[in-house]
C-alpha cells in the first residue's frame, strides 16, 4: 500500500509519492520561521521523542531539515507539505494552525512509531516518500464534546484526549463541566460547588432502569490551575476549549451545594444530593435574581480561564414542572409579561446572551434554546436531529451540527449483543462515515451558518478512560474525515477505501494506546449480566 492512501482524514490533493524519499535521522534539523514556534516545539517534544531524534534547531538552507513557514496566500488552516529528495521537508500554512495540521500529516507519513512516547527502534532511519500534499479543512468547527460530569476524567486523560483530537485534525474541545451528577470546575467564589458538588455517594451501573449500582463514591474536579494547563495545552495544539456550564436544567449538583439556587417554594432543596442515576432531572434552577447573580459570578471566573469566543450555557432538557408549581417563577412570568415557562427559559438564556456579548463573547446552547425564542446573538448546537440547526440557520444564527441520531458516540456501535452497555441508536463506523453535517434543505447562504460539526461523548455508561476509548474509537476517525475532508455525498463515499486506510490507522491508534473497539475478533468488553440498555428500537430519551 502506498503511504498516501493511509492518511486519515484524507487530504485534498496528493502528488506522488515516489519510491525515493528523504530521511528523518539524528542530523535532521527544524527551521521555524517567525510565527511557527508552537509547531517546532510540538515536533520536537512529540515526533522527536517518539523516534529518538533531537530535531535540533537548524537553518533554512539545510537540505536535511523540516522547514516551517507561514504563507498568507493560503487559507488560515490550509497547509502545503512538500517532501523533496535532496531538499528535505517543507510545511507552509496559512497560519500556525495550518502548519500544525501539516505537521500532523508528516507524523502520519512516518508510520506508527511516530505515535509512541519513546523510541522502540533507536538508530533506525525513518524515510518519508517524495510527494506534495495540499490540504485544507471543510469546516472551521471540528469538535469533540466530552462529558466529564457523569464520570470524571482526571486531568491526564483530558490532555491525552487533546492529543488524540490533534492527531485527527479536530480543533474544538467542548468541555461539558457541569451536570446533575457532578460539578467539575473550581469556582473560588463558591467553594461548595466542588466541595459538595463534585462527589456523589454511589452510581447507577448501566441504563437508568438497570438494577445495578456501583456503591463506591465517585468524583473529582479540576482546579483553576488544572484548567489553565488544559487550555494552554490545547492552544499549543491549535484547539479551542469551549466550556459548558449547563443551565437552567441539569443543575442538581449545583443545587445540592447551594440549595437556594433551586425552587425552594416547591421542594425542600436542602435534602438534595448530587444525583446518582441517569435521565432528565426535575430539579432545575429557580429563575430568580439571586440565581442570575450567582451564575454571573461563575461565568466571571470562567471568562478569566477560557479565552474562547463561544461559551456554552447548555439549556437542554430543562423540565418546567417546578416552574409551573412555583409562585416565584409564576410571579416572574407575570412581571416580565411572558407567555409561558418556555419564554421564561428564553428570558434566562437571553440574560446570559447579553451578559456574554457585553464582555465580547458569544453564547452557544443546545437546540432547546430555540423554544420560547432564540436569544439575539446565540449559536445553536443541534443535537435532537437537524431541525433545530435548520431553524436557527434560517433565522441567521450560527449552528454546530451534532445530531444524536448520527454522532452521539455513547450510542451502540453494533446491533449485536456484545456491546458493553447498549444505549441509543445503532451507529456503526460506516454510519458515521456517511454522516452529512449540512442538510440539503439549506440554501447556500443559510448553509454558511453551519460552522461545522461535533461528535458528542456522554459518559453515563463509561466509568473510565478505556470505556471512553472504546465508544469513541474508531468512530472518531470516521467523524474526523467527515469534518475535515471534502467528501462526496454520503451514498457516494468510498467506505471500503476508508476501511483500507483504517488498517494503517489502527497501527497508529495501537501505538497511542487507544483501547478502540476492534473491527473483528474478541472484544474486551462483555455485557455484564443484568445490565440493561435501551430497547434497540426504542424512542429517545436514550439514557
Ligand atoms: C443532550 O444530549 N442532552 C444535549
Amino acid at each position: 500500500m502506498t503511504p498516501e492512501t493511509d492518511l486519515i482524514p484524507s487530504p485534498r490533493v496528493i502528488e506522488g509519492p515516489t519510491r525515493c524519499g528523504v530521511p528523518l535521522d539524528e542530523a535532521t534539523t527544524v527551521y521555524a520561521a517567525p510565527g511557527t514556534g508552537t509547531v517546532e516545539r510540538w515536533l520536537r517534544s512529540t515526533v522527536g521523542a517518539a523516534l529518538g531524534l533531537p530535531l535540533a534547531p537548524g537553518t533554512e538552507d539545510d537540505p536535511n531539515s523540516v522547514r516551517l513557514y507561514l504563507d498568507d496566500t493560503l487559507e488560515p488552516e490550509a497547509y502545503k507539505l512538500s517532501v523533496v529528495v535532496n531538499w528535505g521537508v517543507e510545511i507552509r500554512g496559512g497560519s500556525a494552525a495550518g502548519v500544525f495540521w501539516g505537521a500532523q500529516t508528516l507524523r502520519q507519513l512516518l508510520g506508527p512509531d511516530a505515535y509512541r512516547r519513546a523510541p522502540v527502534r533507536p538508530g533506525v532511519t525513518y524515510g518519508i516518500p517524495h510527494q506534495t500534499i495540499e490540504d485544507a479543512p471543510r469546516f472551521r468547527w471540528r469538535g469533540l464534546m466530552l462529558d466529564v460530569s457523569r464520570h470524571f476524567m482526571p486531568k491526564d486523560g483530558v490532555l491525552r484526549y487533546l492529543d488524540l483530537m490533534a492527531a485527527h485534525k479536530l480543533n474544538v474541545f467542548h468541555f461539558h463541566l457541569t451536570d446533575d451528577q457532578g460539578w467539575r470546575v473550581e469556582i473560588r467564589k463558591y467553594p461548595r460547588l466542588t466541595e459538595v458538588g463534585s462527589w456523589r455517594a454511589r452510581t447507577k451501573f448501566g441504563h437508568r432502569a438497570s438494577p445495578l449500582w456501583d456503591d463506591k463514591p465517585h468524583g473529582g474536579f479540576y482546579t483553576q490551575d488544572d484548567i489553565r494547563e488544559i487550555v494552554a495545552y490545547a492552544a499549543e495544539r491549535h484547539i479551542t476549549v469551549v466550556p459548558e456550564i449547563d443551565v437552567p436544567g441539569h443543575s442538581q449538583a449545583a443545587i445540592a451545594a447551594y440549595p437556594e439556587l433551586g425552587n425552594t417554594d416547591v421542594i425542600d432543596t436542602s435534602a438534595l444530593t448530587v444525583w446518582d442515576t441517569w435521565g432528565i432531572n426535575p430539579n432545575v434552577l429557580a429563575p430568580t435574581d439571586n440565581t442570575l447573580r450567582f451564575y454571573e459570578g461563575v461565568f466571571e471566573e470562567l471568562l478569566e480561564l477560557f479565552p474562547s469566543e463561544f461559551i456554552h450555557v447548555g439549556g437542554d432538557e430543562c423540565l418546567k414542572d417546578q416552574w409551573r408549581q412555583s409562585p416565584t417563577a409564576q410571579e416572574r412570568i407575570r412581571e416580565l409579561g411572558l407567555k409561558d415557562e418556555d419564554e421564561l427559559q428564553a428570558w434566562f438564556i437571553g440574560h446570559f446572551d447579553k451578559w456574554l456579548a457585553a464582555r465580547g463573547r458569544r453564547l452557544i446552547g443546545w437546540d432547546e434554546i430555540l423554544e420560547g425564542g432564540l436569544a439575539e446573538g446565540a449559536a445553536v448546537s443541534s443535537w435532537r436531529g437537524y431541525a433545530g440547526g435548520i431553524a436557527a440557520a434560517r433565522a441567521g444564527h450560527d449552528v454546530v451540527m451534532c445530531p444524536e441520531q448520527q454522532v452521539y458516540l455513547d450510542h451502540r456501535q453494533d446491533g449485536g449483543d456484545d456491546e458493553p452497555v447498549p444505549i441509543g441508536y445503532v451507529r456503526t463506523l460506516e454510519d458515521v462515515y456517511r454522516f452529512e453535517p449540512v442538510p440539503a434543505e439549506l440554501t447556500p447562504d443559510e448553509a454558511r451558518h453551519v460552522l461545522g460539526t461535533q461528535a458528542n461523548v456522554w459518559t453515563e455508561v463509561m466509568e473510565d478512560h478505556a470505556r471512553v476509548d472504546y465508544q469513541t474509537f474508531p468512530r472518531l476517525a470516521a467523524f474526523a474525515e467527515v469534518a475535515w475532508s471534502s467528501l462526496p455525498a454520503p451514498a457516494e463515499r468510498d467506505f471500503a477505501g476508508f476501511e483500507r486506510r483504517m488498517a494503517a490507522h489502527y497501527g497508529r491508534l495501537d501505538a497511542l494506546g487507544v483501547a478502540y473497539r476492534p473491527p473483528t475478533g474478541p472484544r474486551p468488553w462483555q455485557r455484564r449480566p443484568g445490565v440493561l440498555g435501551r430497547p434497540i428500537d426504542g424512542p429517545p430519551p436514550n439514557r
